[in-house]
């Protein structure tokens, strides 16, 4: 598709209120990848901020983070590194564990996915507290690699996440928000 650099990526993000939990106002992208033009556009102007960190690797956040990572990393000619929620990967791996803005989890890499000196962006579809990318960064930093930024198509931030990244000095850029 061609490029859209006209297109309003924030006006095909639909907002649904009180999921997953009362008072929680959900940013969902289903609507935005449904849209072939916005996923297009999505992963270009992605793709466009991650090319200047000259990476060796995508490394997606599992779930929603996988959808626009993986399409990243065929459109660069990268590899993809999942990092996974617990007991999802079969190797053996380093853990995590984090908040999240509505409960907690743990996340985990494949020992050896990542090396040491691997220059790698973080991709995940949203910035919210911003421990999600925190835990993600962590795990990076403990298998060696270089985390050159982070990239998210939707920052909340009211939230607190882009201001936690900076403390962290953690660089970050959104395409929404
Ligand atoms: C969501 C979102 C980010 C994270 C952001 O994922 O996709 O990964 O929360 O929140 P934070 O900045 O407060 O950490 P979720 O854990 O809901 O999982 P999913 O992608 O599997 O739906
Ligand atoms: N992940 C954390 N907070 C979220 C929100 N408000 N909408 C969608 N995904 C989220």
């Amino acid at each position: 598709l061609p490029p859209r650099p006209d297109l309003d990526l924030a006006a095909l993000v639909r907002t649904i209120p009180d999921f997953p939990k009362p008072g929680i106002s959900f940013r969902d992208i289903t609507t935005l990848i449904g849209d072939a033009a916005g996923f297009a556009e999505s992963v270009r102007r992605l793709c466009d901020r991650a090319a200047i960190h000259r990476p060796d690797l995508i490394v997606a956040v599992e779930a929603r983070g996988f959808l626009f990572g993986a399409a990243m990393a065929t459109a660069m000619g990268l590899g993809l590194v999942p990092v996974r929620k617990a007991g999802k990967l079969p190797g053996m791996t380093i853990g995590v564990d984090y908040e999240l803005e509505y409960g907690v989890d743990r996340l985990e890499l494949h020992e050896g996915a990542v090396l040491p000196g691997h220059r790698v962006v973080l991709i995940d579809d949203l910035l919210a507290t911003g421990g999600t990318i925190l835990a993600t960064a962590q795990l990076m930093r403990s298998a060696g690699a270089e985390v050159a930024a982070a990239l998210f198509v939707i920052d909340l931030p009211d939230l607190g996440g882009s201001a936690r990244l900076a403390a962290a000095g953690l660089a970050c850029e959104t395409l929404i928000g």
